[in-house]
């Protein structure tokens, strides 16, 4: 009898290691899935197409931006440059066209966590420091 219940506990014991290890690798694959870089979400999303990672323009103007400034557009009104416009330029960029540009991007169909993503990687490109080497 003694063996026997011995022999039970072992196996609930085991069972409980295997169940452990499993949760353990699904967590870690989670994590994988959502920790695409701002870099690769942009590439991904296709906005390169037309934005560079600096200051440098091509169809559109390169994520490098005056922040902190005021953007200059086409119908001649100012916004400054913050979180808030990244937002508003991303999902309504016909509202403020930037002066130099065409009103050609099509609004960005982002998740809230892509959205969040690509207004904190435009913000480090953007960062004052790289702003002052200028
Ligand atoms: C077909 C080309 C094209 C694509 C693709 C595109 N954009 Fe744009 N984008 C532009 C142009 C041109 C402007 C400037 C005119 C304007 O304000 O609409 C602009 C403006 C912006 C601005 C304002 C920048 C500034 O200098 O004030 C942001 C932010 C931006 N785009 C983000 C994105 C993101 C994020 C994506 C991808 C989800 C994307 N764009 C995809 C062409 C594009």
């Amino acid at each position: 009898m003694h063996y026997r219940k011995r022999n039970f506990d072992f196996g609930v014991l085991m069972l409980s290691i295997f169940m452990l290890f499993a949760c353990g690798q699904d967590t870690s694959l989670s994590l994988q899935a959502g920790s695409m870089s701002g870099a690769q979400l942009a590439e991904a999303k296709g906005c390169t197409a037309c934005h560079t990672h600096t200051a440098e323009s091509t169809i559109g103007p390169g994520w490098v931006l005056p922040w902190g400034e005021q953007r200059l557009f086409s119908d001649g009104t100012s916004m400054l440059v913050d979180e808030a416009y990244l937002r508003m330029s991303m999902l309504e960029p016909a509202l403020k066209v930037v002066q130099g540009y065409e009103n050609i991007m099509l609004p960005a169909e982002l998740t809230e966590t892509e959205m969040a993503l690509l207004v904190a990687f435009i913000r480090e490109l953007s960062s004052p420091q790289q702003e002052q080497v200028q």
